[in-house]
């Protein structure tokens, strides 16, 4: 049973992030994703329109996510790992390089990132439409 494991918002969920789901799972055979929480995401400068709960349910009702876990600082990664028994670690290419520290532990890949498509384009075309 090979394990991999990915970071992130997912706010107001596209499909961005389900091309980078699926690809993720398809390196292995069980997918965690490390969802950041309110509380991260207010440290790192960033504010969701869907609260970590909503944010979760979407993911779990994905077929090809298999556990949702909280992200809650950027240094609790290398304990994920060991937790959690990972095999491979793969983040979209807008982190390329940022977790190769980790290659002493797992696997580290980055996958394309889908051009076009963001939770901030999402976000900021429905304050438009708003305002
Ligand atoms: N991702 C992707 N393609 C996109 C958007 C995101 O592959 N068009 C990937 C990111 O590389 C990351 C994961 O999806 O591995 C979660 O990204 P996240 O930051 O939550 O999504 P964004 O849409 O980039 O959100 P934001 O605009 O708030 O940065």
């Amino acid at each position: 049973m090979k394990r991999v494991l990915t970071y992130g918002t997912y706010d107001t969920l596209h499909y961005g992030h389900i091309r980078l789901l699926q690809r993720a799972r398809a390196l292995g055979d069980y997918l965690i994703v490390a969802l950041s929480t309110d509380e991260f995401n207010a440290l790192k400068g960033k504010k969701a329109f869907h609260t970590w709960e909503e944010r979760k349910a979407h993911l779990e009702a994905l077929r090809f996510v298999d556990l949702v876990i909280a992200e809650n600082t950027w240094e609790q990664k290398r304990d994920d790992i060991r937790l959690y028994h990972v095999d491979i670690f793969t983040m979209g290419s807008d982190w390329e390089g940022k977790f190769d520290e980790l290659s002493d532990i797992c696997e580290v890949m980055y996958l394309p990132r889908t051009e076009g498509i963001s939770s901030t384009m999402i976000r900021n075309t429905l304050d438009n439409a708003a305002s």
